[in-house]
């Protein structure tokens, strides 16, 4: 075996005790977090569960908004990469994007005043919320990114000292919902989803959602 797999093995095995370490990053320096994944286990699931080649994760940066847009697709004339964006630098949000060959291929965002709807408010209002999960390109679904971004989302959280993490499932979404369900999270309260986004025309669209809202404490153990 030559030094550098051995190298990346040895990484590897480390990440199974510590996964999701903390790395510096030539390309967006300013980035607080970044994780490499994989590398050269081409086939086979890694420590982290990411089939992929390799895939960092680091929150955005204000010149990534605009590739975003271009990669992954978002209804309205301010897309939602951009709103995500300026809650981040608003300090209201932090949002984390994955990716593969420079190519941002999925992103959630961690809203740090919980789910905004009413209903989750009055009960969860202090339960930071991972929102817009999302992996793009369909093609790269079902090889552990998402696990990866709720992974992320969730040791950013403990950071910081919380106990527990939520998120919204459409109704209609059994398959996303029985993946959070593997992960730890469990349904605390139904809610409809409100949104709404302005075409290129101005016309506004209101959109709502039958969702569940689900949520995640984390055991002393680290799960
Ligand atoms: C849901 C989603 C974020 C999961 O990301 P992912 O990278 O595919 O997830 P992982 O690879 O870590 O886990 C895959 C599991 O997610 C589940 N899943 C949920 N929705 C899925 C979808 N649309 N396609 C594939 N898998 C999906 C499956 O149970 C799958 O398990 P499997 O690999 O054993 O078949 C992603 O599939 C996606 O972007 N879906 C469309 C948008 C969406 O539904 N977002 C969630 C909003 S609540």
């Amino acid at each position: 075996m030559e030094l550098g797999q051995r190298l990346i093995l040895g990484e590897l095995r480390r990440r199974v005790r510590l996964p999701f370490g903390p790395v510096q990053s030539k390309e967006s320096p300013s980035a607080l977090l970044t994780w490499f994944l994989g590398c050269e286990l081409d086939g086979e699931r890694t420590a982290a569960g990411c089939k992929i080649g390799s895939m960092r994760i680091a929150e955005c940066q204000e010149h990534e908004v605009a590739l975003l847009d271009r990669h992954i697709p978002s209804p309205g004339v301010v897309s939602s990469h951009a709103r995500r964006h300026a809650r981040q630098q608003a300090g209201s949000s932090t949002f984390l994007v994955a990716w593969h060959d420079g190519q941002p291929v999925g992103s959630c965002e961690v809203r740090w005043d919980g789910c905004t709807a009413p209903e989750v408010q009055a009960a969860h209002g202090d339960c930071p919320e991972i929102n817009g999960l999302g992996v793009w390109p369909e093609s790269f679904r079902s090889q552990g990114i998402g696990t990866a971004l709720i992974r992320a989302a969730e040791e950013l959280v403990r950071k910081r000292g919380g106990k527990r993490i939520g998120l919204g499932v459409d109704e209609n979404n059994p398959r996303a919902a029985a993946l959070y369900s593997r992960l730890g999270y469990h349904p605390a309260a139904p809610y409809l989803d409100r949104w709404s986004y302005q075409d290129v025309e101005g016309v506004t669209h209101q959109v709502a959602d039958a969702c569940t809202f689900m949520i995640k404490r984390f055991q002393p153990d680290g799960s």
